[in-house]
């Protein structure tokens, strides 16, 4: 379903900002939006006009409340909540805090996400549409994090390979890298029963095609998927390593660099994402939404 069939009519005044593509593969800076305050549906459709044409938004000095991120986020569709419940805002369980810092000991959210290339939630079902996150603490170094575009991705893969992977389905798994992050000294909480039950292995097409703009795209990442189905493994493991190492080729990169109060809203459908960390003495604390998408085809 279209964000514009999901999204509420609001009667408010038209804001004036500006849209600035980035000089980069995808993705542009929104100058001059208010979050804060109603967003009427002619800006409403221009924001998502924009975000299916660039991929990736870069809204700029959002001093917003928990709720106001909510809201917005939920204008293009429902949100999905992420299965580790001890890194949720309290009392808006709709907020996945993404953080190194610890309270009392205890983290308050979840450290490290995002070391390895990944679409988020494409080990569910139905995947993520977009990811809105939100900055609350910066580091004052590192902490970037880098998008690829995936319809480039396709677009630039060998005749050959891309005939290959025509109908191709691929598994995707939550728990694909634990043992390899834990390895790696990323700290990943063991799941319960019940958490284990909610992220069972999901089969996607490799290839997709983006529900709202047509465009092809490739929807494998190092993060969750396992393996392709129907060929043997030796050879799935040979196609994954290659297509892992093409889809994040610097072409098809931009790099945010952020800056206090931006909120980034990327699209789950076309792009993946890698946070590059930062030194672990620096505080960083994210708030992200994910809104859900559509059965990938
Ligand atoms: C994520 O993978 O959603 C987190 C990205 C980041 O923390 O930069």
């Amino acid at each position: 379903m279209s964000a514009l069939a999901t999204s509420r009519l609001v009667d408010a005044p038209s804001q004036s900002f500006e849209i600035k593509p980035f000089d980069a593969p995808l993705g542009a800076e929104i100058i001059g939006l208010d979050l804060s305050q109603p967003l009427n549906d002619d800006d409403f459709t221009r924001i998502h006009r924009a975000h299916l044409d660039h991929g990736l938004l870069v809204f700029r000095d959002q001093r917003i409340t928990p709720q106001q991120q909510i809201d917005f986020s939920r204008r293009f569709g429902p949100l999905q909540i992420h299965v580790l419940k001890q890194f949720l805002l309290a009392n808006h369980p709709e907020i996945f805090i993404i953080s190194n810092v610890k309270e009392n000991g205890q983290p308050i959210g979840l450290a490290d996400a995002g070391k390895f290339w990944h679409s988020d939630l494409s080990y569910k079902e139905i995947p993520s549409l977009g990811s809105m996150l939100l900055a609350q603490e910066l580091p004052e170094e590192g902490g970037d994090t880098l998008f690829a575009s995936q319809q480039l991705a396709y677009e630039t893969l060998p005749a050959e390979l891309r005939q290959a992977l025509e109908g191709k389905r691929a598994a995707h798994s939550y728990t694909a890298r634990y043992a390899d992050e834990v390895i790696a000294g990323v700290i990943r909480p063991t799941l319960t029963e019940a958490q284990l039950a909610e992220v069972k292995a999901v089969v996607h097409p490799v290839l997709r095609t983006h529900p709202e703009t047509g465009r092809k795209g490739l929807f494998v990442n190092e993060n969750f998927t396992t393996h392709i189905l129907d060929i043997p493994e030796v050879e799935s493991r040979q196609i994954l390593a290659e297509l892992f190492a093409h889809s994040a080729r610097p072409e098809f990169i931009y790099r945010h660099q952020w800056q206090p109060h931006d909120m980034v809203f990327w699209d789950n459908r076309a792009l993946i994402h890698l946070a590059t960390g930062c030194p672990t003495h620096l505080r960083r604390r994210m708030h992200r939404t994910t809104i859900q998408g559509d059965v990938p085809f």
